[in-house]
């Protein structure tokens, strides 16, 4: 397939990039950098061994896209392109709902102008908002609790009424859990702007010197070791299910599937600590600190329907995790090229 990858440098984006190439795809990506460097889009080249074609732009911009589309013919779009940090988007909710929403009101606009009907859409086990009960399967209620997930759940409501409306259109929109780690390769991983929000880069960074401790936000969540709970899926493993989900949408497939991919296991953030020291040998100083506003005790998927839908299921454990996001950081120390 001729596939376009919105927000193909980033993090998910260039690890699914190398996956699709590999799979024997044509892939372009489509990236403004706004989170991300070109040297991304150099390693998905270098590991994959063969070409994809970079556009360096906004998927807000129609002209943009519809000379993209008018250049190529697409048989499909994986939509990674988004603003993701949850606590900005309390601040600039305007800037998430315009990127992330608007984005994808003009790539899918372009798309049906174009003829493309299948999409592939980054979702988030956001839109669960804290879950009343784990495993949280796929029809558990969806209430967000911040912009950046509201704007995920928008983007999936959208792109239902879309299907609802023109059986044309073949839509998978995945939520994924917690993604960590990197390409085995340690060429390609997570990059972050400024300080990490997210656990598994900042543990890295304190193990690689760049800052000194990690702050264990709270302590006295009713978990076993008081620390919350999450469901961590290797990148890689994502990025294959994303292949996957383009397969099955070339199927009898319905004509809009939602499907969580996480691995059906919670670790808790101290166990994670642990894992990474002994994956790694690295020591990870830590601070006790308050809970983080927001944050939920636990949350894992029930990734059964994705396992028997797509044919997936995920295959690198934790340890496995760990190794690879340190390979990756022990190797760039200051990821693609600084902060
Ligand atoms: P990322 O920031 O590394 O990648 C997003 C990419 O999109 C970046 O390269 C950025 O430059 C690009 N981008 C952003 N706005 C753009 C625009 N208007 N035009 C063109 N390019 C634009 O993030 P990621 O972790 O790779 O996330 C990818 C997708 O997965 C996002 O949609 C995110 O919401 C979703 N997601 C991420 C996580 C996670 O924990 N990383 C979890 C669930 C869902
Ligand atoms: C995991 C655990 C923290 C950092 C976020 C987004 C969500 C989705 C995935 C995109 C929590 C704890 C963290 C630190 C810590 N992204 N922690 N010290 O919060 O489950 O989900 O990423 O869709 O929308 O909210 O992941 O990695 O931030 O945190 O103790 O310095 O680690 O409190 O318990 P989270 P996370």
């Amino acid at each position: 397939m001729n596939v376009l990858v919105t927000g193909g440098a980033g993090y998910i984006g260039s690890h699914t990039a190398v996956a699709l190439l590999e799979a024997g795809h044509a892939v372009t990506l489509l990236d403004n950098f706004a989170n991300s460097r070109p040297e991304a889009v150099d390693a998905v080249r270098a590991i994959a061994g063969r070409d994809a074609t970079l556009v360096e732009g906004d998927v807000c911009d129609e002209a943009l896209l519809d000379a993209t589309f008018a250049a190529a013919r697409f048989d499909a779009v994986v939509h990674f392109a988004a603003l993701k940090a949850a606590e900005e988007s309390v601040y600039k909710p305007l800037a998430y709902y315009r990127n992330n929403v608007g984005g994808t009101i003009s790539l899918v606009t372009a798309m049906a102008a174009h003829g493309v009907h299948t999409i592939v859409f980054s979702s988030s086990a956001t839109v669960y908002g804290a879950a009343a009960t784990v495993p949280i399967a796929e029809d558990a209620p969806t209430k967000p609790i911040n912009p950046y997930g509201r704007t995920k759940l928008l983007g999936e409501n959208l792109l239902r009424d879309l299907q609802g409306n023109d059986a044309k259109w073949r839509v998978s929109a995945l939520r994924y859990f917690n993604p960590i780690g990197g390409h085995p390769s340690g060429r390609l991983g997570e990059d972050p702007r400024g300080a990490p929000e997210n656990l598994l880069p900042y543990i890295t960074q304190v193990a690689v010197g760049r800052r000194p401790h990690l702050d264990v936000f709270g302590q006295d969540y009713p978990t076993p070791d008081g620390t919350c709970i999450r469901d961590y899926i290797h990148v890689c493993d994502l990025a294959a299910a994303h292949a996957k989900a383009l397969a099955f949408l070339q199927g009898p497939a319905p004509g809009f599937c939602v499907h969580n991919l996480g691995t059906g296991t919670g670790y808790s953030v101290l166990e994670v600590v642990r894992a990474f020291e002994a994956a790694t040998g690295c020591k990870v100083p830590l601070c006790m600190a308050a809970r983080r506003p927001g944050d939920c005790a636990v949350c894992y998927a029930d990734p059964s329907r994705a396992n028997a839908d797509l044919g997936w299921q995920a295959e690198h454990d934790l340890t496995r995790m760990c190794e690879d996001a340190w390979r990756w950081q022990r190797l760039n120390p200051n990821g693609f090229g600084g902060e």
